[in-house]
Parts: C-alpha cells; sequence; structure tokens
C-alpha cells in the first residue's frame, strides 16, 4: 500500500486501485472539499481552473495523474497524448513541464505502470524534501520581530511539502522567531486572502490582511523589514516569474531599501530561458477582472462588457531581488552571473 499525504492532496495505490485526491482549493477557505482526479482530463481541467494550482504542486499532480492512467492500463501512445495535454494546461509554471518531461523519459523507454509511478512518487517525495531545505536556507535570513510582507499562496496548498515562501515563514517561526505577516489578498484570484491567510490561521502564525495596493503605504511607514515571494520560472539569468503583482512589490522594495527575496525548489529554473523576456505568461479570462465566483456564487462588478487584461504573471528583474533562497542554498546576483548557481543546481538535481 502507498499512501502520499500532502495538504492539498491524498494518494493511495493499493494492488488493483489507486486514487488521487486534491482539495479544491477554489472553494477554500469556505469550504473544504476532497475531489476525486478519476482521470487525465479532469486533472487538466483542475489545473486550468486552479482547483489545484501553485507550481510545484501542480507538476506533481499531474505526474501522479499520469502515473494512475497508466496503472489503469493506458496504452504508451495514449499516456504520451495525456503528458501532452498535461504538459500544456498552464504555460508559466515550468515545474510542471518538467515533471512531464520526466514521465515522458520513462513513457518513451516503456517502463511498466509500477516503475511510473515510482517516478512519479520520487517528484512527490523530492519536492517535500525540497522545500524543508528552502525552509532551512531561508529561515536563518529572518531575524526576532520581522514583519514580513509576502504575495499569492506559497505553503502546504501550492506545494507537496511545507511550501517554499512560506514555508520559510513557517520555519523561522519554529526557530521561536517572532513574526508578522503582511498578507496580500492578490487580486483577482485572491490566492492570499483566501488560501495564505487560511494556512497561516491553522499554524497559528499572526499575520494581518492588506490589499495589493497598501503595501507601498506600509513600506513608506516602516513596517515591513522584509518580503519573500515564490516563484514560477526563474530564468537563467535570475529574472523570474511569478503571481502578477510581485513586480510591483520589488520595485517598491528597492525604493524602500528592503531586502526583496525569492524562495523556490531548483525544479523552477529554466536554463533553456535565457532571461524574463522568453517567459511565457498566461492570459486568464477577462472575467475574473470583472467580478468573483465562489460557492457563494458569481458577483460582476465591472460596468457591463468592460474590456478587461488578466495576465496571471508578471516577470521581475534579477536586478531586483536582494537573494535567491533555493533548496541547494542562498544566491546572490552575482552567483548567477558567474555561474554559480548552476553548478550547486545540477550537483543535487534528482536523476530518474
Ligand atoms: O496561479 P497560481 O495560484 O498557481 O500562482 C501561484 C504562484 O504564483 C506562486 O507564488 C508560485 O506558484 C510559487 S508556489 C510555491
Amino acid at each position: 500500500m502507498i499512501h502520499l499525504d500532502a495538504l492539498a492532496l491524498r494518494f493511495t495505490s493499493t494492488p488493483g486501485n489507486t486514487a488521487l485526491w486534491i482539495i479544491d482549493q477554489t472553494l477554500l477557505p469556505l469550504k473544504e472539499e476532497w475531489v476525486l482526479l478519476r482521470t487525465v482530463a479532469e486533472t487538466v481541467n483542475a489545473i486550468k481552473t486552479l482547483k489545484v494550482r501553485g507550481a510545484p504542486l501542480i507538476g506533481v499532480t499531474a505526474a501522479l495523474s499520469l502515473a494512475q492512467s497508466a496503472m489503469k492500463g493506458a496504452s504508451y501512445q495514449q499516456l504520451t497524448d495525456e503528458a501532452q495535454a498535461l504538459y500544456a494546461a498552464r504555460p508559466t509554471a515550468v515545474n510542471l513541464m518538467l515533471c512531464m518531461d520526466r514521465m515522458t523519459v520513462g513513457i518513451a523507454s516503456k517502463k511498466t505502470p509500477e516503475e511510473l509511478l515510482d517516478i512519479a512518487i520520487r517528484l512527490f517525495n523530492e519536492d517535500v524534501s525540497l522545500c524543508e531545505n528552502i525552509a532551512g536556507n531561508g529561515a536563518k535570513l529572518i531575524r526576532n520581530g520581522d514583519h514580513i510582507l509576502t504575495h499569492c499562496n506559497t505553503g502546504g496548498l501550492a506545494t507537496a511539502g511545507v511550501g517554499t515562501a512560506l514555508g520559510v515563514i513557517r520555519k523561522a517561526c519554529q526557530q521561536d522567531k517572532a513574526i508578522h505577516v503582511y498578507v496580500d489578498e492578490t487580486r483577482p484570484l485572491l490566492q492570499g486572502a483566501r488560501l495564505t491567510a487560511w494556512e497561516l490561521k491553522k499554524l497559528d502564525i499572526p499575520y494581518t490582511l492588506i490589499t495589493d495596493n497598501m503595501a507601498g503605504h506600509l513600506m513608506q511607514l516602516k513596517k515591513v523589514q522584509k518580503i519573500i515571494v515564490g516563484c514560477d520560472r526563474i530564468a537563467a539569468n535570475g529574472d523570474f516569474a511569478n503571481k502578477i503583482g510581485t513586480y510591483g512589490l520589488a520595485v517598491l522594495a528597492r525604493y524602500h531599501g528592503i531586502p526583496f527575496y525569492v524562495a523556490g525548489p531548483y525544479t523552477t529554473m529554466d536554463w533553456a530561458c535565457a532571461d524574463g523576456d522568453r517567459i511565457p505568461i498566461e492570459q486568464r479570462s477577462a472575467s475574473e477582472v470583472s467580478g468573483v465566483e465562489g460557492v457563494f456564487g458569481r458577483v460582476e462588478w465591472a460596468a457591463p462588457q468592460s474590456p478587461a487584461y488578466n495576465p496571471a504573471f508578471d516577470v521581475t528583474p534579477a536586478k531586483l531581488v536582494s537573494r535567491w533562497i533555493l533548496d541547494c542554498g542562498v544566491f546572490t546576483g552575482k552567483d548567477f552571473q558567474h555561474g554559480r548557481v548552476r553548478q550547486w543546481v545540477s550537483q543535487g538535481a534528482l536523476t530518474i
């Protein structure tokens, strides 16, 4: 019997049966509903609609879904097509592509369903330990009494483990540092207000929720000592994509002289992408900007038929980043320029 347990994902495998469950994150925090993903088509839909979300977690979920399909008897051709559909479900977070590439290598070399399942399990377990390492590395930068601003959700709901940026905060709290977290609500889908606030409350970590446009005001009042965010893709030069609004925070941080940290696993590095200009940015529906949808139904607040622009991510240039907190260490811009990050990352990478 195999049993994997994360905050937002559960997977079991017994002889002749597998089950992949996710918590439907679009319903949080009002409703905690676990949904069974029986087919790859259901997983693709869950990724597109953000029922499951966060760069590392979508990769791991996609890998387990593909392995489940193999265990249910899908042909190699079907698995190849399904890997492609999962790969294309969202364009920005590179973890999804990396996980699909690793599964595809296994499919192409005609690994058995059990061997494919083993790859997916290793991807899950790897993410758990990458998160632990990021948390340990990042917590060293946090001081007792720090007020830390974060954006979007980068915790247990976004990964198989303790999270990235939120994992750092969590670890610092476990080290008995008195931390206060300012949580950006993160328009338009409110991952901060709905998900990060939910996680921090569960963890008993003190926080204050703010709307995104209050961040600059707080910095001006010297109420923020550090900013820590996650990432969906880090380019070879250290530029990175993260939830829309991150770039604005980085600019504000530089103006106010506040350290700006980005935390992520090496699985978010894309060496084939030379700089941030080449990172594909997901464009989402105008309806996410013109109103809101949830367990309460749909509320429309914009003037009817207003055109709206809805990029899900933005790119922060490396020159605005104080430190990159990765699983293999804490790095500076110079480390990127001199190839040191690549050297360290290649030593820690999982070989499948
Ligand atoms: O659109 P989402 O909710 O998947 O966006 C998530 C983020 O931008 C996170 O900051 C990122 O994936 C890092 S999660 C550890």
